[in-house]
Order: structure tokens, then sequence, then C-alpha cells
């Protein structure tokens, strides 16, 4: 039982929008009824049409406002959809995104199977043909998202939305327009498995069923992967690791994947993510409150397995290795208990004041095994700690890292991405908090900078290459009434290693 993918063909042409021959051409007007320049291209073939019907008061161009046109006057499309895009000196990436997301819904409800859109040509401060381009196709993709697998009545659309084109002015943009196009569908795709591996309940998606998903997007673009269940890590020493899995009766995976599209011989990038396919807490128990959105905890490790898919689906020309601790954190007789004492692979020996920190426990193990691949750099992502999302909220993924230019390089990709990160310290100041009287360290610091001191746990692991940690603990996933899983980091990953390829 597969989620269905999402079936939409996306596509670019050159043309003036009122000579358009589609079923319903998509055009922006500002607050308070000021006309893009599309619009104002269909306003003048109809003689007017539009700015009349806007002059009536039915559509003041407030942001997320729709209106629906039959019978334009001299135009070749069967219809126009007016979307609001608010005031014009706020329109923004937000503003941007959230027209396109508009855009499509409305479609879709209205029962256009096909539509051009010429919401990409609006410029914004900054961005090009191509990254408008990128972008509207991510956030189509995004708003039709869907995640029925589970229902036993899938609600099918009457009439799907089918075909989307973007409509470019200027034909010598048509090319620019065709790389954001690629990019944008491979990424979009990348997201949409996220998004489903994180959707997926925590008892049908175990880290077996997580080592299942990477063999097939290992399969389908030639990746190596290997998966290392619990006497192969015994034998590496992950110690660490191995401890948070014994309290359940899913066996823990360590998933390595490797995709070698660089030259030979060159340093690879190393990806480590979080999985944790639910996190109970463990003995630690966390409170029953929102205990059911621990299934999200594995969303570092389903990014880069869905990165992976994307880099597949670009033939991206780079080295990069992707590393999962994969397994479940729950309590049980065989438990790790507060106050155990592990070893990690790195030698390095933990005293566990808290086993629902146990995010940091299986990526220490995991930054150690990255050593072997003699990295360029490591990025790691986790859904680590409720403080980031104390400290950020739901917009920016935490950044910390031990060198500057890495760090810097995630910010330029995560601004490009529009999937946004802001950096925390990493100060040595924080490392006190971990002191433990009979082992190395703790693995809790105390709730003052609760993040930070996650991230300075971590950094006694990755010493030996330049690291990013990327805290999406409040990106990741969004709870109450709009649950369900964001797809992120995967666009900024995606750029990250782009950047790097283009290099
Ligand atoms: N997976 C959680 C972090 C988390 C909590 C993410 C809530 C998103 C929402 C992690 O394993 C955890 O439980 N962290 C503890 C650490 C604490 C015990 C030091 C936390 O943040 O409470
Ligand atoms: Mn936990
Ligand atoms: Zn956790």
């Amino acid at each position: 039982m597969e989620n269905k993918e999402i079936e939409l063909e996306f596509s670019i042409k050159s043309g003036a929008p009122e000579k358009q021959r589609t079923a319903c051409v998509v055009v922006g007007v500002f607050e308070s009824r000021k006309l893009s320049e599309p619009a104002t291209d269909i306003d003048r073939a109809s003689d007017g049409y539009l700015s009349e019907i806007l002059r009536g008061g039915d559509m003041d161009g407030k942001a997320g406002s729709t209106l629906l046109l039959h019978r334009v006057p001299n135009i070749l499309a069967d219809r126009v959809l007016l979307v609001g895009l608010g005031k014009e000196r706020d329109f923004h990436e937000k503003a941007y995104r959230d027209a396109i997301a508009c855009a499509v819904k409305t479609l879709r409800d209205t029962g256009s199977m096909e539509a051009t859109i010429t919401l990409s040509e609006i410029p914004l401060k900054k961005r090009d043909t191509t990254w408008n381009i990128e972008q509207a196709v991510i956030s189509a993709h995004d708003a039709l998202y869907r995640f029925d697998r589970m229902k036993s009545k899938p609600s099918e659309a009457r009439r799907p939305l089918k075909r989307v084109t973007f409509a470019v002015t200027r034909r010598g943009e048509l090319k620019f327009g065709e790389v954001g196009l690629a990019r944008g569908l491979a990424i979009a795709h990348g997201i949409q498995l996220a998004k489903d591996l994180g959707n997926t309940p925590s008892n049908i998606c175990t880290p077996e069923y997580l080592a299942g998903e990477a063999k097939k997007v290992a399969k389908a673009y030639g990746f190596g992967c290997e998966v290392l269940d619990y006497a192969a890590c015994e034998k590496l020493g992950m110690g660490s690791f191995l401890s948070v899995g014994k309290g359940s009766d899913k066996p823990p995976r360590f998933i390595v994947l490797k995709h070698m599209g660089g030259k030979k011989g060159d340093k690879p990038v190393v990806l480590v993510g979080k999985a944790v396919t639910f996190d109970a807490g463990g003995i630690s128990l966390k409170p029953a409150g929102e205990m059911d959105e621990m299934n999200y905890d594995m969303s570092g490790g389903g990014a880069v397995i869905s990165t992976f898919r994307a880099i597949g689906e670009l033939g991206l020309k780079l080295n990069v290795v992707g590393l999962i601790p994969a397994c479940e954190n729950m309590p049980d007789a065989s438990a790790n208990k507060p106050g155990d004492i592990v070893t990690s692979m790195s030698g390095q020996t933990i005293e566990i004041l808290n086993t629902d920190a146990e995010g940091r426990l299986i990526l220490c193990d995991a930054l150690t095994y990255a050593e072997r691949f003699e990295p360029d750099a490591v990025v790691d992502l986790a859904t680590l700690t409720g403080a980031c999302v104390i400290a950020l909220g739901a917009h920016p993924s935490a950044l910390f890292s031990n060198h500057d230019p890495l760090a810097r390089e995630i910010e330029h990709a995560a601004d490009h991405a529009w999937d946004r990160v802001w950096r925390m310290p990493l100060w040595d100041d924080y490392q006190d908090q971990l002191k433990s009287s009979l082992a190395d360290m703790a693995n809790i610091g105390g709730r003052p900078g609760g993040s930070i001191t996650a991230a300075c746990f971590l950094s006694r692991f990755t010493k030996k290459y330049h690291w990013a940690h990327l805290d999406i603990a409040g990106t990741a996933w969004k709870g109450g009434r709009e649950k369900g899983s964001t797809g992120r980091p995967v666009s900024l990953l995606v750029h990250f290693l782009l950047n790097r390829a283009e290099k």
C-alpha cells in the first residue's frame, strides 16, 4: 500500500497571456486592485474588462482572495483566474509561494485539469526566472500533497489538475526557466518522499521499513546501499547507538547510502540523519499529550533518504554518503535506565541521565563512523530538542557549526532554497553543562540553552572534520490540526550539494 504520487505535469511556454490557448489563465492582482503586468496585458486585450470588474468591487487583490472569470472578451483562454497578491511592496518570497499555492488549490477545487500560470513573471527582488520557476513547482507540489495511504477510501478529486504551464513573456528566459523546472521537480519529488516517510505511522515505518525505502531509492538510481544490523553495529563498537533501541522489539538498523557521482578520490560530503521511528522517551517517559507526534522523530533520516532521491534524479556530480542510524526509543525491562553508562564508538563514555535525550546517543556513533570516509564536510540533521522549538519556533532550522565557511555555505543554500536556518552559538562556555562525575560526559546539560548543549555534545564527536548540525525539531513537521510532515530540509540540502557540485 503506497501513497499515491502527485501526477502533475509542468511545462514552460513563452508568449503573451492573452494569447494562451488554455482552459484557464491565472493572473495576479495586487492590493488595492493594482494589476500585475500579465493582468494588464489581459486587461488591454479585453478593452478594460478586468479593470471594470475590479472597480465593481468583486475583488480587491487581498492575499488569498480569488475570482474566476468566464468569457473574457478577446482572450483565447476559456477562463481567467484572478489571484490576490496582497500589497505590492510586501510581495516577497513568502507571498509569492503562497500565491502559487492559492492558485493551484483554486484550480483543483474548480475542476480545471489544465492551466497556464503567469505569476512566475512577477519580479522579486534578488531572484531570477530560474528561482521563480523552481519555487513555483515546489510550492504547487506542496500545496496539492495529500497523504491518504492510511484512509480506507482515498478522496479522489473529480477532475484532478493534471497540467500546469508557466508562461514566460520573453523567449530568452525559457532556458533559465527550464533549469528551474528540472531542479524544482527533483526537489519536489524529494520533499514528497520525505513527507510520505514522516507521515507513515511508526507501527509501519520501523527501522527495517526505512532500510527498505533506502534500498528502493538506491536501486532506482544506482546508489550503493548497506544496512548494518545489531551484530554488525556491535562489532563496530556502537555501544551508544545500540543502547537506545534495546527497549524496543523493532531491531535497529544502521543505513549507509553512497552516491559516487563525483571524481574518483574526491572526498565526499557525508549527511547524517537521526531516525528514531518513535520516541516515547524510554524510561524517562514523555507525557502523553503530543506524544503521537513522535513518529516524526525520524525526519532527519527521512530527509537524507529523500535528498538522495532528488540528487539521483538530478544526476548530481558529487560524492555523497548518507548515514542513518534508525531505532525506536521505548520503555522496557531491557531499555536504557537513567544513570546507565555506555561506551560510544569513539571510546568516550556517556552517563545517560535522561533516556529521552536519545537523539545525540545515536548520532554520536554515526558521526564517529563518518570519519572512515575522510569527509570534506559532514552535515547532520535531527529533530533533536524541544528547546530548539522554544528558541526559534517553526520557521528556521537551527544551525550549529565548527567551521565558519561551512556555516556560511549552508546559510547561503538555505536562503536560496527558501528553507531557512538561523545560526546559533557553539561556544566552549556551554561545554561545562555536560560534566559528569562518573563518565566522560553526561547526555544532558540542564534546561538553559538546551539545543546548544545538545549541539555541544555532538561537537565532541566531530573534531576530525568540518561539521554542521541542523536542529530541525521546529521545522520538520507541523502539529495540531494541520498535522503533517513538511519535507524540510530536503530543499536546503539539495541546494547545498548542487552548489558544491558546480564549483
Ligand atoms: N525528539 C525529541 C525532541 C523533540 C521534542 C522534538 C519535541 C520536537 C518536539 C528528543 O529526543 C528529546 O526528547 N529531547 C529532549 C531532551 C531533554 C531530555 C534534554 C527534550 O527536548 O525535551
Ligand atoms: Mn527524546
Ligand atoms: Zn527524539
